[in-house]
């Protein structure tokens, strides 16, 4: 009977460890997670499921793993999965249990940075806007209604997760997550509030006993048991608060985020390489590229103010899911090598000899035999010779050499062969046809009872509760036929002071101009002359958004809109203040309200010729058209360019805000050797930062795909086109020394094969492409770069033919880059290398 009994508090005890997640098959030491008592180096790279389209995901991480990923990493969403309190929503973009069910079929593991702030240049860094409104709340910080529904939203996504057996002791993906966000500085600043909300989110992300580690990036105070982790562009300097806990990177800045009016960010991938292998030399274990995807901003989600709609973030995969190269050739051969180190690197700490001024060897012995090396150069000028273990290696300036049996280079951070891939925005062949446009009339909704009415200016976010950009601040001002301006011509001025972001200001229905804040003064001050008549004058202003900030604490106190004052200056009483006048104020536009963007909503209105509208350049006009989905299966994208500012929708489905703002910054050349930081390294100086919108393929028909958008200024939607994003000009350069890892196979830990090849120039189209033309091929010494090389002293006449045989009509080939294949050896005892660049080109149309 006893033993009965025992058998079934066992079976019980058993049963209660399982739906408890206690198995804890996902740990942590000093040198590494541990997955089911296995040490693992980890790859990562972060994905945002919201930024792209469900049918988008499986193909980006399939991307991910054959770039040599582990792990997915996604923030989760609080604004897109909860609009209004207790409304869910995990549907379509936010469908997250299906996107981590598609990282589980991939094989791959993930990190769950559930936040819920989660910055990430997301609107409100991803807090719901009605949480603003919550009585008594103070966000991130130690205040009870905040942590109740941050506790609450946790526990949701926790739940719904487990649900779904989606944690590693479950048998799913997730082996780790996070909670909070780069807390440290605000910590500090808020002190011992900070302190205790600090510990308090610690305590509470362990009690919803998920099974996996919990990290917290950026902040040094993180309380054990949980890791904190490193973000930033280089981490080899980051230590762990304890010296139990794994040396991780949440955050490895593949690139930079882009602003309306900015320049874009490039950070070279030798430099990326060089920090990666610098962080797991120095002991890191985990990597996570933030982002390895960084997509889209549908829709208004987009942070800011001034956040672009495209989050491509320079990341190894495109915003629209292409691959980029060379940096995503260049990483993966990087992951590959790194890989071969793992069986030392996760047994043994690095022994750190000198090898030079700025070199040094970081080599792991491990217990089991065998030893890895990293062999770095720091110096940012000059290569250098090396001696290691009784050979000479030669080291490019800025760089890392990985040796995974101490003898062989496999991989060195500097030395890119991987193929340079061109992308353009060709035309497609699709045309977008019957423009039509209605005007939001600025006096429409002056007296249908849909107004508010108030003494004094009133904050915009209060009102708007952000379901819209737009809010209108209307009131009228009486002049008197006696002013002097009127005999003088010494026009009165008009100052609206705003707190933020945009404002197009009419008087008597006439757009007089426009005033705009930045995204770091959010602030600013419309000041014009304004031509006002006899009698009344209708002063409208019409107050727009431009996505919520993302970064700070107390989001409570943030305020957006027009604060005032209101003055106009140059009457002959002097200053007029209309701060304190009487406002109406009307929530969002008229074609919102009908929901003029959609469908169904266009026969609300009487449409007429855009013709009419573009002579006049009418602000405030809706335009819609219709067209047919381009063949084939390039991503599709808007060509912008000649419109002003505003939104736009294809089927109802908003691609997001569109902003036609010329780059200002310096584009100077740039080097990937020397620390980067942003604004190293911009391209796009005086053009428009962002021409193009992305429209998913998977919101298309067929045919008569209705386009519909809202123009704030004016602007030609007649000239909108859209444009297929495809490879077109291909690059490689190979020099003769350049050995790439062919076979790639950790077959147990410990057991490794790898294989060298000679030196090849590989080429490769889209799947859909072929190689239609060598435009230049030199084997011997050229010169420059990809679009622009030319021969240099040494060259071989058979080079382009030799190209053309193996290569045109094929979508890839490789050549060798050896004497022989090339009939004879056109410069003895010269170092020659291989450069080429071809035409791809489709085969579908
Ligand atoms: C980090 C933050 C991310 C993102 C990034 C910049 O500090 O954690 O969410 O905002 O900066 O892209």
């Amino acid at each position: 009977m006893k033993t009965l009994l025992f058998f079934w508090v066992l079976m019980l005890m058993l049963v209660l460890n399982n739906t408890n997640l206690m198995q804890c098959s996902v740990s942590y030491d000093k040198k590494a997670l541990s997955i089911n008592g296995q040490r693992r180096i980890l790859i990562s790279g972060s994905i945002h499921y919201p930024r792209s389209t469900p049918d988008m995901w499986e193909d980006l991480i399939m991307k991910a793993k054959d770039g040599g990923v582990d792990v997915i990493d996604t923030y989760v969403f609080w604004n897109g999965h909860e609009p209004s309190p207790g409304n869910f929503n995990f549907e379509g973009r936010y469908d997250l249990v299906r996107f981590l069910k598609i990282v589980q079929k991939a094989g791959l593991y993930a990190h769950l940075r559930l936040g819920p702030y989660v910055c990430a240049e997301w609107n409100f860094g991803g807090f719901p806007v009605w949480l603003k409104y919550v009585p008594g709340i103070s966000f991130r910080t130690d205040n009870e209604p905040f942590k109740m529904a941050m506790q609450g939203f946790t526990e949701k996504i926790v739940n719904l997760l487990k649900g779904h057996d989606l944690f590693e002791p479950q048998g799913g993906p997730i082996i780790l997550s996070q909670v909070e966000n780069e807390y440290g500085k605000l910590r500090m600043k808020l002190g011992q509030e900070g302190y205790n909300y600090m510990n308090w989110a610690a305590h509470m992300a362990l009690s919803t006993q998920t099974g996996v580690p919990w990290t917290m990036c950026k902040d040094d105070k993180t309380p054990d048991p949980l890791i904190n982790t490193c973000n930033g562009f280089y981490c080899h300097q980051f230590t762990p608060n304890k010296p139990y806990k794994p040396k991780l990177w949440t955050e490895a800045w593949s690139g930079w985020f882009t602003e309306f009016g900015g320049s874009k960010t490039q950070r070279p991938v030798q430099d990326l390489a060089f920090a990666v292998a610098r962080f797991i030399q120095t002991g890191g274990s985990f990597v996570n590229y933030y982002m390895y995807h960084g997509g889209t901003n549908f829709g208004r989600t987009a942070g800011g103010p001034f956040i672009t709609t495209s989050y491509d973030y320079d990341a190894p995969l495109d915003e629209y899911g292409l691959i980029r190269q060379p940096k995503y050739g260049h990483l993966k051969q990087l992951h590959k090598a790194i890989k071969l180190c793992e069986p030392a690197l996760i047994s043994a700490d690095p022994i750190v000899t000198q090898l030079g001024d700025r070199q040094q060897a970081h080599v792991f012995y491990p217990e089991s035999g065998g030893c890895a090396a990293f062999l770095s150069n720091y110096d940012t000028d000059s290569g250098v010779r090396v001696l290691f273990n009784n050979k000479h290696y030669s080291l490019p300036p800025w760089s890392i050499s990985i040796l995974p049996d101490c003898r062989n280079v496999v991989f060195n951070t500097a030395k890119v062969g991987e193929q340079t891939s061109h992308m353009e925005m060709l035309p497609s062949n699709s045309q977008i046809l019957s423009w039509e446009s209605y005007n939001e009339d600025v006096s429409a909704l002056d007296n249908d009872g849909s107004t508010i009415t108030a003494v004094g200016l009133l904050e915009q976010l209060n009102l708007t509760r952000d379901r819209t950009d737009y809010l209108w601040y209307k009131t009228s001002v009486d002049i008197n036929p006696s002013e002097s301006f009127f005999s003088n011509g010494e026009l009165p001025t008009l100052i609206v002071g705003s707190a933020g972001h945009a404002v197009h200001v009419f008087v008597n229905g006439q757009l007089i101009g426009s005033g705009f804040g930045g995204r770091k003064s959010r602030r600013f001050t419309f000041s014009q002359k304004v031509n006002l008549q006899q009698g009344t004058n209708k002063i409208a202003l019409l107050s727009i958004s431009v996505g919520l900030q993302n970064v700070g604490g107390h989001f409570e106190s943030w305020n957006t809109g027009i604060l005032g004052p209101v003055v106009l200056h140059g009457l002959d009483q002097g200053k007029l203040d209309l701060s304190w006048e009487r406002w109406t104020y009307q929530i969002g536009l008229m074609g919102e309200t009908m929901n003029l963007a959609t469908p169904s909503g266009i026969s609300m209105v009487e449409w007429m010729d855009s013709k009419i509208a573009v002579r006049e350049q009418q602000p405030l006009m809706w335009h819609k058209a219709y067209f047919d989905a381009p063949q084939g299966n390039e991503p599709l994208a808007l060509d912008m360019e000649s419109m002003g500012k505003g939104q736009v929708w294809i089927n109802g489905e908003s691609i997001g805000r569109y902003w036609t703002n010329y780059a200002t910054g310096e584009c100077k050349g740039c080097s990937y050797t020397g620390r980067f930081e942003p604004p190293k390294c911009q391209v796009g100086c005086g053009k428009p930062t962002q021409r193009w919108y992305h429209v998913p393929r998977s919101w298309l028909k067929p045919s008569r795909n209705l386009i519909v958008l809202f123009e704030e200024i004016g602007g030609d939607p007649t000239k909108i086109s859209l444009v297929k994003r495809s490879m077109n000009t291909i690059c490689a350069q190979v020099s003769e020394t350049h050995r790439t890892i062919k076979s790639f196979q950790v077959e147990s830990y410990g057991d490794t094969v790898q294989e060298f090849y000679i030196p090849k120039v590989h080429l490769q189209c889209a799947p859909n492409q072929r190689i239609s033309a060598i435009t230049f091929a030199s084997f011997g010494t050229p010169v420059g770069t990809c679009g622009s090389f030319e021969k240099g002293d040494c060259h071989a006449s058979t080079s382009s033919a030799v190209l053309e045989k193996k290569c045109v009509g094929k979508q890839s080939c490789a050549v060798t880059v050896t004497n022989r294949n090339f009939g004879r050896d056109p410069c003895p005892n010269v170092l020659k290398q291989l450069s080429v660049q071809a035409l791809c080109a489709s085969i579908t149309n």
